[in-house]
Order: C-alpha cells, then structure tokens, then sequence
C-alpha cells in the first residue's frame, strides 16, 4: 500500500488502511464504512471546496444551536429520516407488539404518576379526550405495573414545556392495573412545526419542505418484562400524515377518535366529547 501521492481514488484504501489497527472491531467496521460512503459521496457529487465549506458551516450552526434543552444534531437526523431508520433496524417488532416512532425532544423524566382518570390537561382549552388502553404480551396477556408516560401538544400545537413558566400538562404517568389498564382524560392534540427557527429550519425552507409534524399523543411505556417501548398514536385525517417532517408515521400507528355525546366516565362534561381506546403489545426481553 502506497504511503503518498494518493489521487482522487486511492486515497480512500489508504485512509481505511490507517483504521486497521482499531482494536474494537465494531469501531473499525463503523469507521471503515463511514470513510468509505463519505468518500464515494464526495466523489459522486463532485463537491466542490464552497460547497463542502457550507457543510462545515452548516455543522459548526448546528452545533452551535444546541443548549440543555434544543438537541438541533438530532433533530438533523430526524428531518433526514435517519433516526427512523435507526428506530427501524432497532426494533423490529414480532406479531402482535406495536410498532416503534422517534421519541422527539419534548419528554421530560420521570413525568408526575396520575390516577386513572386524572384529566391531563386540566385548565386548558380544547376538545375533551378521554384516552384509556390496556398494555399486554403480544399474545394478549395483561400486562400489571407497567409505567405508561404519555405528552403531547395542545390544541395551539405547544407541549408544556414551550410555555415559558408552565407546570407539567399534557403529561403524566399512569400505572396499569391488575388487567393492564389504564385511563385518562386531556384534549386533542394539534400538528405543529417542529423547531425551525435554527440551521435546520434553513436546511427544510431551501428545499421547500414544511417543518409540520401530524397531531400525535406520545408514549412510553416500560415494563420489567419487556423492551421499552417508545411510541405515538396519530389523529386520523390530520393533513400532515403524509408528510411527517421527521418521517414517523405508521399506519398502525394511525387512530380515530371517536365522537362521543353520551355520559362521559370519572367526570361531568356538558356537550360532545372524544374517545380513543387502544391496546400496546410489548415485546418480551430476551433472557
Ligand atoms: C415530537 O414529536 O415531539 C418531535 C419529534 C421529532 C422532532 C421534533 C419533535
Ligand atoms: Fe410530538
């Protein structure tokens, strides 16, 4: 293997053959790959020196965008479709466990543990919505003690915590009972953007791609027998399924809500309302 003078096609050998030495083998596959797809992509592009100093750029902002609370590299890979291709490869779910989305920036930890029938969003304006559901094996077998965190936005499209001051809302943890059930009120979500005033917004404005994510309810549901599972339900008839900036949306993951004017459980509600009632399969761990 030659040492110097590496032209536009050998160079590429030469900087895997620098990797042979990586002792753990997995960080030699990635890295060996990456230099490998990264090259061929230059090469196939034929970039030019402006355009791979924008990329630098465009990384250095992006970078520079993230704080505590605004992840902007995730949400690159997000708008790219890689985070889902990741979740894909991931979590690939066997008959009868539900399907896996992206988890978003928006979860807080240990969200407050509610009683079933809490309503969620208490205070807030909206469509009433009453969500209830039971998590199982996915044979069907209940599923007792599972933590189930739910969030989502309001009907402005904002989560708790765009609200300046805000206490926790939209958000909480239910414990399933001895059926694997679990219930509770809030309001419908709306779509909304995702975070688009930084390098990413710019990124989607120039290639004419809307920042809009289709109305969803968030969970996670976690369960000393199984995987996590990290997941959405989506409104159906929402104009942004397919469209999804950061490429989430299932089918199965699709629901309707259904309208509601009869007497409404755990509480007094004067006019029409909406349920939804949908069951989680977890996949087992294996031992
Ligand atoms: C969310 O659904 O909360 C979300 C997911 C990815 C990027 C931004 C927001
Ligand atoms: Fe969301």
């Amino acid at each position: 293997m030659a040492t110097r003078d590496f032209d536009e096609h050998s160079i590429t050998d030469a900087v895997v053959d620098r990797f042979a030495q990586v002792p753990d083998p997995r960080l030699k596959r990635i890295l060996t790959s990456l230099v490998r797809h990264v090259h061929d992509f230059v090469r196939d592009v034929e970039l030019t020196e402006a355009e791979w100093f924008a990329a630098i750029q465009f990384l250095t902002r992006t970078g520079q965008t993230c704080t505590d609370t605004r992840q902007e590299f995730i949400l690159l890979s997000d708008t790219l479709g890689v985070s889902m291709l990741v979740d894909a490869i991931n979590h690939r779910q066997p008959a009868g466990a539900t399907e896996t989305t992206v988890l978003g920036p928006f979860y807080v930890n240990d969200p407050p543990v509610r009683t079933h029938g809490t309503d969620i969003a208490a205070g807030l304006a909206g469509k009433p919505l009453r969500v209830s559901g039971a998590v199982t094996l996915p044979d069907g077998t209940p599923l007792a003690g599972a933590a189930v965190d739910v969030w989502h936005s309001d009907e402005d499209g904002l989560y708790d915590v765009q609200k300046a001051g805000a206490a926790p809302s939209q958000r909480a943890r239910f414990i399933t009972d001895v059926d694997g059930r679990f219930a509770f009120w809030t309001i419908v979500p709306c779509f909304y953007p995702v975070p688009h005033d930084g390098p990413v917004g710019a990124m989607l404005k120039a290639a004419k791609r809307h920042p809009f994510r289709p109305a969803h309810i968030h969970f996670m549901i976690a369960h000393a027998q199984c995987e996590t599972l990290v997941t959405h339900l989506f409104v159906d008839g929402d104009p942004y399924l397919d469209s999804d900036a950061v490429f989430g949306v299932k089918q199965s993951l699709i629901v309707q809500l259904k309208e509601e004017t009869g007497p409404a459980p755990d509480r007094a509600i004067t006019g029409p309302w909406h349920s939804l009632e949908h069951r989680f399969g977890l996949k087992p761990l294996v031992k």
